[in-house]
């Protein structure tokens, strides 16, 4: 135990003490947010995390679906393909392939959804026609068109 030094008034020595009980409080607590705040963020994912139900093609990506003949988009997290099959009709699917994640592309010549991973084929609906995929594919809200606008939305937002 330290003896106070006898020419330092005890008011003095308590002051000084309160002052070095609140800088380490506040570091502690500091400390203690630097390790839980990474936690909490992990363990409550941001409420945005799927973004919003809609998304509206900017002019590349319309021009990229008369051109190339599909394009993909992202709607929040997920991937979408867009394209316009023989009928001029716009279609929006998820573009990860259900049986192992790939992206699929449009096949305008044999008017099909295609992986070119293990060879999954899919309807223009999503349906899946032949191939390893287990599910179909997500089918996505359309409206307008490639002259104008497209907005693609999750079904049933
Ligand atoms: S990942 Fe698409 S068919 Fe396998």
């Amino acid at each position: 135990m330290e003896t106070p030094d006898p020419a330092v008034p005890a008011a003095q020595l308590t002051s000084r003490r309160r002052l070095l009980n609140v800088l380490l409080g506040s570091s502690f607590l500091s400390w203690m947010a630097v390790l839980l705040y990474p936690v909490l963020r992990y363990l409550k994912p941001p409420a945005e995390a799927g973004g919003g139900s809609e998304m509206t093609l900017s002019d590349a990506d319309r021009t990229k679906v008369v051109q190339n003949g599909f394009s993909i988009v992202r709607l929040g997290t997920d991937r979408i393909i867009v394209f316009q099959d023989a009928a001029k009709t716009i279609h929006a699917l998820q573009a990860k392939c259900t049986h192992e994640g790939c992206t699929v592309t449009y096949k305008a010549d044999e008017g099909l959804v295609w992986c070119a991973c293990h060879n999954g084929k899919f309807a223009l609906d999503g349906r899946v026609i032949s191939g390893p995929p287990p599910r179909p594919l997500a089918a996505y809200s359309v409206r307008g068109d490639v002259a104008n606008q497209i907005t693609i939305g999750r079904q049933g937002a």
